[in-house]
């Protein structure tokens, strides 16, 4: 049996969603161990010639490109991206993702939405059958802090305030996490309606549509999974 080593599968992964990435494209940077992976591969290449030009989904994607020798640009400069490789906290048999793990899922979102297509990296410790064993993160605006607490208590979804060592945890927009149980939800779509239609709710880690292809380290190979 082989033996199972996460760090190896995620970089296995990235190595191989790297295939895809032709000279030309701009490319959305994902954030997390798996994206890191796969931007120290990139860095590689384009040490090498290639030429792409990334929107970074976080500012430490950002430094780590930039040490990395990629060259970036803005959505502002380019809204449209040619393919965006990011990880994920889980994915289900459909290519539904909980995302958000590492606090950058708001511009995640937003790379992902505005990329002609998407790959997902991970390691084959995410694939699960039913999303919500890890808690669904939400990037929510401090201001409405209380009032979505308790609309999320009244709805059963025991939601918990994120913190780091340094307090409360904020992201890269200033906003905080709130990290929230919906195992027990089986429509996610209708979940997601009710969460976004909540003021102050700015977005969630629901990433239901948008996988074109996910690739899993597993062991010593990869698995290549397409809806
Ligand atoms: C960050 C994310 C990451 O993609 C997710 O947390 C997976 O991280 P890792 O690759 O470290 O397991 O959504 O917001």
């Amino acid at each position: 049996m082989a033996i199972t080593n996460p760090d190896n599968e995620k970089k296995r992964a990235a190595q191989e969603a790297l295939k895809y990435v032709n000279t030309g494209m701009v490319l959305g940077l994902g954030t997390g161990s798996t994206a890191k992976h796969m931007i120290r591969g990139l860095g590689a290449m384009v040490s090498q010639g290639l030429q792409v030009k990334g929107v970074p989904s976080s500012e430490r994607t950002a430094n780590l490109a930039k040490e990395l020798g990629i060259p970036l640009t803005t959505l502002e400069l380019a809204p449209q991206l040619d393919l965006t490789i990011d990880g994920a906290d889980e994915f289900d048999p459909k290519l539904r993702l909980i995302k958000g793990g590492g606090g950058a899922l708001l511009r995640e979102k937003i790379l992902a939405h505005n990329s002609k297509m998407n790959i997902i990296i991970t390691d084959s410790s995410k694939a699960v059958r039913q999303l919500g064993k890890f808690k669904l993160p939400l990037e929510i605006i401090p201001f409405a802090l209380q009032s979505i607490l308790v609309e999320l208590q009244e709805m059963e979804l025991r939601p918990v305030l994120r913190r780091s060592s340094k307090g409360i945890f904020t992201t890269d927009e200033n906003n905080y996490i709130l990290d929230i149980s919906v195992y027990e939800w089986d429509n996610l779509n209708e979940l997601n309606r009710q969460l976004i239609a909540i003021p102050g709710i700015v977005e969630t880690g629901l990433f239901l549509e948008t996988t074109d292809l996910l690739i899993m380290g597993k062991g010593n190979s990869v698995v290549e999974l397409q809806k």
